[in-house]
């Protein structure tokens, strides 16, 4: 396989169950509406990846069902490899049930399902400028894409979402290690309580072993600190925000198509704004087909 940017993670079929209010332990509630589409962050960033005209490749496992079907033809149309997307018998695709209530707070439970499947077995002659994995897989899938980007000569990107248990659960090296600022917080426990953003960034750069961090702040941009020091990159401002979901994939994603076609990491960085900002302007996870 030759690519620009390989993507090792998860893929979901999302279930939005739209209700009045949230269901209470013991109740029957009837759903206003029930809405299916593609998610799962590692599917995301890989579709994040195309929209920024970088070849890409998705390392993932889905079962063998109706949802891994679709989401394999999804992916495909998207114009994803997906000769590494695995078909597990016996297991079931991941799906994530996502209750949205009136008001249009979230309550989420995630079946990882094939997504606990994943492996990284990719032939010797395996050839890409990045390799990018999310924490929606097992701590020891994302060891191994780490150390597939070292045996390839690929740099190892790293969105630390959602947040690891610990710092043991993030690869050294990482370049970058994205974050957005609840994910760095957690990260960095106690010692994220004093210090402004830029220092934390810094802090989680040397206690992450990472080469280079890059902490997401919504509509204020983001964050790069690497050996050169902290710089802020500004967001691109938004006219009319639908729906915040899947503007840190669309983020990381985009990060990572950019730094694999040749740009520097704050130039990069600029890039992933941008198309932050667009995933923004869109209802769901992903860009519109
Ligand atoms: P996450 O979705 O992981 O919490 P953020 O909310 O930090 O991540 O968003 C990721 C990036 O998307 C931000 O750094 C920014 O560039 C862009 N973005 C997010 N929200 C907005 C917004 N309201 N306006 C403009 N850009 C945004
Ligand atoms: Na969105």
């Amino acid at each position: 396989m030759d690519t620009d940017v390989l993507v090792v993670g998860s893929v979901n079929e999302d279930r939005m169950i739209a209700v009045r209010r949230h269901v209470r332990p013991g109740e029957t509630i009837l759903a206003e509406g029930v809405q299916v589409s593609g998610g799962g962050k590692g599917a995301n960033q890989a579709a994040a990846v195309a929209r920024a005209g970088a070849r890409v490749a998705f390392v993932g496992a889905v079962g063998d069902d109706e949802s891994g079907r679709s989401l394999r033809a999804e992916l495909t149309a998207l114009g994803i490899d997906v000769a590494e997307l695995r078909t597990v018998p016996g297991v079931t695709t991941g799906t994530a049930f996502i209750q949205v209530s009136e008001d249009g707070e979230n309550a989420i439970i995630v079946d990882a399902g094939a997504n606990s499947h994943v492996r990284v077995e990719l032939a010797a002659d395996t050839r890409a400028a990045v390799v990018l994995a999310q924490a929606e897989i097992p701590p020891a899938v994302v060891a191994a894409a780490a150390e597939l980007a070292g045996a390839i000569g690929a740099r190892f990107a790293f969105n630390a979402a959602p947040a690891p248990a610990s710092l043991d659960e993030v690869p050294r090296g990482a370049d970058p290690l994205i974050v957005n600022e609840h994910e760095a917080a957690e990260l960095l426990g106690a010692a994220a309580a004093t210090g402004t953003p830029a220092e934390a960034a810094l802090a989680l750069r040397e206690a992450a072993g990472a080469r280079s961090v890059v902490v997401t702040l919504g509509a204020e941009g983001c964050l790069v600190a690497d050996e050169s020091g902290v710089d802020a990159v500004p967001a691109v401002r938004v006219e009319r925000v639908v729906d915040t979901t899947g503007a840190g994939d669309a983020f990381a994603g985009a990060l990572a198509a950019a730094l694999a076609l040749g740009a520097s990491l704050r130039d990069a960085a600029a890039a992933a704004a941008a198309a932050g900002a667009a995933a923004v302007g869109w209802e769901g996870a992903r860009p519109p087909v």
